[in-house]
């Protein structure tokens, strides 16, 4: 229920253009860019044939980075402007696919990982604080508040169903789609130097997930009463691997000590550190830095077992969009488009400048505030073993190269032993 770079390459070897993953829509860099013989007339591609000539070209970003494209307008009440400054596949300039056809509202392409579509049974609620409500972590931008919008929006949008030939998805087909994959869970259940992640102590693997999606599972622990001192740390999401923390295996205990550093109960204060200028939390819940190295990666991916986000508010800038560059984030890249943004209410949380450019705007673009831009939702753990690359961008090609992120961003001063050990942790989710 994901997908990796090497199977969609292997799939490509085996189909050609002719797998649904490959429709020019969203498979495509941009449809104008495939081969005539892979286009059809669609409201999607401005009722033009592509005029391409090399199909694994037009799918550039896919083959690489499994990147799929998708398109939206921006809120029409935003407190700033985008203009595009870099455009390498021409689908944010390209009249035919910069505007709606109907409308003639600018789009916006950008090109992100599709989310895993199992443990989605955690996804759906959320309590914080004692509210229940949405989680709002569906998607990487948060713009499906359930599950049924997401899939009525992807069936009009990806899949591409014409309303006027087709009408509205059937109520009772959107259940069944929701049930479906409700029921679906993924983790990793081996891992070829530790064994089964179930075994030895461990609770690791795809049974013992399921069996731990219980109506407790999905609520954070609960909040200590007015006056009493907070836990800390605040949350431990993960508890799979304690009883590896003394196996006889060296991997094993690698692992336990991995799920330690991210829970933030190793010794020392290990795997701790400064949650500094991060759009979405530090504005959300505190001042521009928190002062106390006492923030984890639990922190963010707090969710019981399954390692997403249950606090409100749950899209977080952490330098992954070209955005914070040069102050912990990754560089813009040029192999996707460039954004400039300008705002119109002065300069937002965090920045130096109220005109900075991104790669992706992310939330900012369905909540119109500039104070939003580059905001990602923070995605679920497990079975990260088989989906390379991470991040929306794909921008990271190992997990070990996720731990290279964060030390660096977070200033987290891991050891090399240290890296390994997160590294192994995250290979067992
Ligand atoms: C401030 C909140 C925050 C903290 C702290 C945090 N993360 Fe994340 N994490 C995110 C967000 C947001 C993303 C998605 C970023 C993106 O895709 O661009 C993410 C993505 C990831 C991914 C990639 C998942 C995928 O499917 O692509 C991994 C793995 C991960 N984080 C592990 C960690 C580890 C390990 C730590 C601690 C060292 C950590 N995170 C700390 C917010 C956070």
């Amino acid at each position: 229920m994901s997908i990796s770079v090497d199977e969609i390459n292997n799939r490509f070897r085996r189909s050609g253009a002719s797998d649904p993953l490959f429709a020019p829509v969203d498979g495509a860099n941009c449809p104008n860019l495939v081969p005539p013989s892979e286009t059809a007339p669609s409201r999607y591609y401005g009722g033009r044939q592509g005029r391409g000539s090399d199909s694994a070209k037009a799918r550039s970003l896919l083959l690489k980075d499994g990147l799929i494209r998708v398109f939206m307008p921006l809120n029409p009440n935003a407190d700033f402007s985008i203009e595009v400054d870099h455009d390498p596949y021409t689908c944010n300039t390209d009249p035919n696919f910069a505007k709606d056809p109907s409308t003639g509202v600018p789009i916006f392409s950008m090109y992100r990982r599709p989310l895993i579509s199992a443990n989605l049974a955690f996804k759906t609620e959320f309590l914080s604080f004692g509210a229940p409500g949405l989680s709002n972590n569906i998607m990487w931008d948060g713009r499906e508040p359930t599950l049924e919008s997401q899939a009525i929006g992807a069936t009009f949008g990806h899949a591409q169903r014409d309303l006027a030939t087709q009408g509205n998805i059937p109520a009772a087909d959107v259940k069944a789609i929701v049930d479906y994959e409700t029921e679906f869970f993924t983790a990793q259940n081996d891992d070829w130097r530790g064994g089964g992640l179930h075994r030895n102590g461990g609770t690791g693997g795809v049974r013992n997930l399921k069996v731990n999606i219980t109506p407790s599972s999905k609520v954070l622990p609960s909040f200590p009463a007015p006056g009493e001192p907070f836990p800390d740390p605040l949350f431990i999401p993960f508890n799979e691997f304690d009883g590896w923390a003394t196996s006889f295996s060296p991997h094993q205990r690698s692992v336990a000590r991995g799920q330690a550093l991210f829970n933030g109960t190793a010794e020392n204060d290990r795997g701790r550190f400064t949650m500094g200028e991060v759009a979405g939390f530090n504005d959300a819940f505190g001042g521009p830095t928190d002062p106390q190295p006492r923030q984890t990666c639990a922190t963010c991916h707090n969710g019981m077992h399954g390692g997403g986000d249950m606090l409100q508010s749950n899209q977080r800038n952490i330098g992954t969009a070209g955005d914070f560059a040069g102050r912990g984030g990754s560089a813009l890249r040029t192999d996707l488009p460039i954004f400039k943004i300008t705002c119109h209410n002065g300069t937002p949380n965090f920045r130096t400048s109220p005109v900075f450019k991104t790669n992706d705007p992310g939330l900012a673009l369905i909540s119109g505030k500039c104070n939003d831009v580059g905001r990602i939702t923070v995605p679920s753990l497990r079975g990260l073993s088989s989906r390379a690359p991470y991040f929306h961008d794909g921008s990271a090609n190992t997990i070990a190269d996720v731990v290279k992120f964060y030390n660096i961003r977070f200033n987290m001063g891991l050891t090399s032993q240290e890296k390994a050990d997160l590294t192994n942790f995250l290979a067992a989710l």
